[in-house]
């Protein structure tokens, strides 16, 4: 189970004031469980059961296992919350001889969006659309290139390999209707970024050969200790309340980052999560994320003597599972203080030597998670989702709308001419 530390010696943060803030915030913890005060078409995540389920799972796996069979190479449509979580476990997660996931409608270029056809020249190929409103022009624009292609491929039985994830009764589901494609809901009262445990997040997880059971178990873990742990030791309360103080302390930036690589989209997920639930009305941390060690090597500098604005997270791994051994190989290469190391050993090292160094200008949280498996994703997802509810709370801000995505959309459309724009 993941558990929170910090170090800090510029005293903005200490176990008594976390332990004061947190026994502050017990009544919000408490709204939370009960939904108090939370939109309802938004908290639908918070009920597992409800869109990752027994039937939920059974239908995803067996989908998954034809598309497993049956093709190279699984297209995923999607941008933002339709895509974020699902890249972040495939990219960490995907088990090897499953079909290689390929994420578009994400991007208006061109050039990236030629260059993913071109990479799925010569491979059989299902597509999955994601789209919550089936407005958004990212993935409507990709879902027709893309659905080009696959007739050019298969002819009259296109259909077959066109999978899209909508809301009941949108458009989306009214073309899968008249097409013949395969429809799964898209929670209706779920936003976007709280999707990773539902249809959106979890089919192309299943498709990569990742356990979606074990996914969600994570999930269900977390939130049973959510629900049960007293202020005090609540974990989603104490990360939110440490970061509340330090918002109030003056710092304007979190930094999520870690020293394992398996983490780089994770970090997507996490940015998108609290930038779009926080980052309103004048308020919120800016969130960010570093990829450590190689990152100490740029932003590092910055983060040790530049502006003091920022915090940092570490996401630190227990055991990786993993061993490289760096033997001397007999080459006199002025690196013999490695002999008889592991790259285990030195990946520790770093992390330790950088919360060190780190903590003596600014507060340094961690979350430890014991593994980088199935269960600490679901953990995760769940944890950061309960955390972001709670401290946007504390801010006073609503964490499921996100007004200012909409406004560049209004200008956008009028400049393609779409007939309904409307500013
Ligand atoms: O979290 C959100 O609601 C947004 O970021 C959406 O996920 C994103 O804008 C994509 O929306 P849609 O699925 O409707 O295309």
């Amino acid at each position: 189970m993941l558990k929170l530390t910090f170090a800090d010696q510029t005293g903005r943060l200490t176990d008594e004031k976390l332990r004061a803030e947190a026994e502050k915030y017990a009544p919000l913890l408490a709204g939370m469980k009960e939904k108090m005060g939370l939109d309802p078409m938004s908290t639908g995540w918070m009920e597992l059961e409800k869109w990752a389920g027994e039937d939920t799972l059974s239908r995803l796996e067996s989908i998954a296992g034809e598309i497993r069979q049956k093709a190279d190479a699984f297209v995923v449509i999607g941008v933002g919350g339709s895509n974020n979580a699902a890249r972040s476990m495939v990219k960490a997660l995907k088990r090897p001889g499953n079909p290689e996931i390929i994420w578009a409608g994400n991007t208006l270029s061109a050039p990236a969006m030629n260059r993913m056809l071109r990479s799925l020249e010569g491979k059989d190929f299902y597509i999955d659309c994601i789209a919550k409103n089936f407005e958004t022009l990212e993935p409507g624009a990709a879902f027709r290139v893309l659905r080009r292609a696959l007739r050019e491929k298969y002819g009259a039985d296109y259909p077959a390999r066109v999978i899209a994830t909508g809301t009941i009764g949108s458009p989306l589901e009214a073309l899968c209707q008249k097409e013949g494609f395969t429809f799964l809901p898209f929670p209706t009262d779920i936003g976007g970024r709280y999707t990773a445990l539902s249809n959106v997040g979890l089919l192309p997880a299943a498709v990569a050969g990742v356990d979606i059971r074990k996914v969600t178990g994570g999930a269900r873990k977390m939130r049973e200790a959510v629900y049960s742990l007293p202020p005090g030791e609540n974990p989603a309360l104490l990360y939110a309340a440490a970061r509340h103080l330090l918002y109030e302390a003056g710092y304007r930036v979190e930094m999520l980052a870690s020293f394992e690589p398996a983490f780089g989209w994770f970090y997507k997920w996490w940015i998108q999560l609290f930038a779009e639930s926080e980052g309103k009305e004048g308020k919120g941390l800016f969130p960010v994320a570093s990829a450590y060690s190689e990152e100490l090597h740029s932003v590092g500098q910055f983060v040790q003597e530049g502006s003091p604005i920022l915090f940092e997270t570490f996401l630190e791994v227990g055991e990786t599972g993993e061993k490289l051994s760096l033997a001397p190989d007999g080459v006199s290469d002025g690196f013999d203080y490695l002999d008889g190391k592991d790259y285990g050993d030195l990946n520790a090292a770093a992390a330790e030597a950088t919360r060190t160094a780190h903590s003596r200008r600014l507060p340094v949280l961690t979350l430890s998670v014991p593994r980088i498996d199935e269960e600490t994703f679901g953990e995760l997802f769940a944890f950061f989702q309960y955390a972001c509810v709670l401290s946007s709370g504390m801010l006073g801000v609503n964490p499921f709308d996100q007004p200012g995505v909409e406004a560049y959309k209004r200008w956008m459309f009028k400049a393609l001419g779409k007939r309904e724009w409307d500013l």
